[in-house]
């Protein structure tokens, strides 16, 4: 795929998780009620951080955005991160029934995880990192 294309897209959801987070930080720092502040950090941290480091990590390797792997690891993180961070947030409340959907979930996501590690290390030496002369 397209590096900037790409890496807008995480940008994108990153800033939506920015909210998101933040929102619910205010939400709790003004409830008192810190009972999902886990929930927040991971919010802030798989989404904010996470993602914009991906949407980062992506412009400094081209090769990886050009991967196969890309659109898998973009899709399958996109897709289990909220479920993930829902099924934890009803776990949380009381709903130990969610606890199978927040491990299946969470797997996918370091499924994805691995995608973008093989992305990079396979494609570390194409594109910008071989115009930059290292
Ligand atoms: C205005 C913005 C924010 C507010 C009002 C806020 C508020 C809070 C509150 C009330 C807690 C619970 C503290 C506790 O009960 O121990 C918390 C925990 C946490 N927040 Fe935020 N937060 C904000 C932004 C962020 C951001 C941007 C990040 C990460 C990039 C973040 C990461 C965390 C983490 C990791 C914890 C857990 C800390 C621990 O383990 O004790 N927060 N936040
Ligand atoms: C699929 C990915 C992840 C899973 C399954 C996961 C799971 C967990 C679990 C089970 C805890 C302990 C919660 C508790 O004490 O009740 C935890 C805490 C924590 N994790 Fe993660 N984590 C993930 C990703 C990350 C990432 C990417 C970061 C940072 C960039 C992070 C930062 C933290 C921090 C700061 C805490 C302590 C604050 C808290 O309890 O929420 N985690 N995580």
């Amino acid at each position: 795929m397209n590096t900037e294309k790409l890496s807008r897209r995480w940008f994108l959801a990153a800033i939506t998780y920015f909210v998101i987070g933040v929102g619910f930080g205010v939400y709790m720092g003004a409830s008192g009620n810190h009972a999902l502040f886990t929930v927040h950090a991971h919010i802030n941290l798989l989404g904010w951080a996470s993602m914009g480091l991906t949407g980062l990590l992506y412009r400094a390797f081209p090769g990886a955005a050009a991967s196969r792997l890309a659109p898998w690891h973009f899709w399958l993180y996109q897709l289990a991160v909220p479920v993930m961070l829902l099924a934890v947030a009803l776990v949380y409340s009381g709903m130990k029934g969610a606890s199978p959907v927040a491990g299946a979930s969470s797997v996918v996501v370091l499924v994805s995880v691995l995608l973008f590690w093989w992305a990079v290390i396979s494609a570390r030496d194409s594109g910008a990192m071989r115009q930059g002369g290292s």
